[in-house]
């Protein structure tokens, strides 16, 4: 059966009529064609590759159906920077070689933007936060390192700035 949805994504609105059974992912990959958004684990919810922000949450888009959406506002790797500016957790990742490949970053960093909305926290927080997402080349303590510097880029932002870095 088909329905007629509407998903913001990156402040864009993608209107199209879809099978009930469609992915969140394909239709994020396949409808709006943002493909930094990855599919890792033949969408078993196991990888975290697929991760972006629903209404302000980090969810798996591949354990969602597109008609779940419907009416919702997302966030992928795509929204994240502003006018040329990499978003304070992609500079993190930058600044502290946070991925090798790439595949998983997406995922991270959509997971990550959540957490660090609120950037206080332990080392061990922030390995509980992404245990979600398997890197399979890195290693984590690059990543770990890149978040605590992204930590302390949020944490130094004037409140109005650090609202428009979080504000979808
Ligand atoms: S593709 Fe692996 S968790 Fe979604
Ligand atoms: S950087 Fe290669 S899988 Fe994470």
């Amino acid at each position: 059966m088909k329905r007629s949805i509407g998903i913001t994504i990156n402040g864009e609105v993608y209107e199209e009529t879809v099978d009930q059974r469609l992915l969140l992912v394909d239709f994020i990959r396949e409808v709006a064609g943002l493909t930094g958004t990855h599919v890792g684990c033949s969408v078993e919810g196991r990888c975290g590759a697929c991760t972006v922000v629903l209404n302000g949450k980090a969810v798996k888009a591949c354990l969602l159906l597109a008609v779940q959406a419907d009416g919702a506002s997302v966030l992928t790797i795509e929204g994240l920077a502003r006018d040329d500016a990499l978003h304070p957790i992609q500079d993190g990742f930058w600044e502290k070689h946070g991925l090798q490949c790439g595949f998983c970053t997406p995922g991270l960093l959509m997971t990550l933007y959540e957490f660090l909305q609120n950037p206080k926290h332990s080392d061990e927080e922030i390995r509980t936060a992404m245990s979600g997402v398997i890197c399979r080349c890195t290693g984590y303590v690059h990543i770990v390192e890149a978040v605590k510097h992204a930590i302390a880029t949020v944490e130094a932002l004037p409140p109005q700035e650090r609202k428009e870095w979080f504000n979808e």
